[in-house]
């Protein structure tokens, strides 16, 4: 099993905080960002993971990460986006470090509070396909800013949204995927969305056509700190608080 720690984009819902430096090196609590999502997935047993970036400030990556060992990674590669064409298209480069492997896929700006071991374990036991993580969201106007699940009576994902006007539930798609290498073909055949990105919304609704795609709830707090400021303000207050991947 690989890991994908993707850490590209604009930021640009956190400007000017961003305009000097990347999203994921920004400070949550005593730790850049990107720390956590290297804990994340060494705490479930993945440590041969890469990182993809882009921009200017690709090379602060190296100088904190390094080769990994401090962090207890066995083997860090990089692969640098020329471009913030989407979370999909930042996926696309890891095809050759995942080969015919599987792959658990961060958002490097979404924390748990908790250990995503257990999901991994259930996706290892899945013959094939996807498996993501749904978190409740109290408050409407933040799955505006989400990929929303539709889901049908016997509790299927039948669908998902990216952030849909009138959201189809009260949970949304966190920023971990697990999936089995078919995804790189997957990606192959995307179009660009509305915003000119390769949506990683898109690879899931193939996998819930094919009825390939697992979940599970998240089993504790999840936050996504490049949502807004707030949001990144309250990722730091829970992890200053509670600490997190526990
Ligand atoms: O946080 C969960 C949400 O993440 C999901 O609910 C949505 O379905 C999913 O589309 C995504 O939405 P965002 O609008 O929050 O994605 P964002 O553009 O902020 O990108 C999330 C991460 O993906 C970001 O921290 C870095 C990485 N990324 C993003 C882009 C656009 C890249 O590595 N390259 C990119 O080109």
């Amino acid at each position: 099993m690989k890991g994908v720690l993707l850490a590209g984009g604009t930021g640009s819902r956190l400007y000017p905080l961003t305009r000097i430096t990347n999203k994921h090196l920004l400070p949550i609590y005593d730790k850049p960002m990107i720390a956590y999502g290297v804990e994340a997935l060494v705490k479930s047993g993945i440590t041969d993971i890469m990182v993809v970036t882009g921009g200017t400030h690709a090379g602060e990556f190296l100088r904190l990460l390094s080769n990994g060992h401090e962090y207890g990674v066995d083997r860090l590669s990089y692969a640098y986006q020329d471009s913030a064409g989407g979370i999909a298209d930042a996926l696309a480069l890891a095809e050759r470090f995942v080969d015919d492997d599987r792959v658990i896929v961060l958002l490097a700006d979404n924390i748990f509070g908790y250990s995503i071991a257990p999901t991994i374990e259930r996706f290892k036991e899945q013959k094939q396909g996807a498996r993501i993580i749904l978190a409740k969201v109290e408050e409407e106007e933040h799955l505006h800013h989400l990929g929303v699940p539709e889901l049908s009576d016997d509790g299927k994902v039948t669908a998902i949204i990216e952030k849909p006007t009138e959201p189809p539930s009260t949970y949304c798609v966190t920023g971990a995927y697990c999936y089995d290498s078919s995804v790189f073909e997957i990606i192959k055949d995307l179009v660009p969305s509305a915003r000119n990105e390769l949506e990683i919304t898109d690879v899931n609704n193939y996998f819930i056509k094919k009825g390939l795609m697992e979940y599970d709830i998240a089993n504790g707090f999840w936050g996504d700190a490049g949502e807004s400021i707030d949001a990144y303000y309250t990722v730091n207050d829970y992890v200053r608080k509670f600490g997190v991947n526990k």
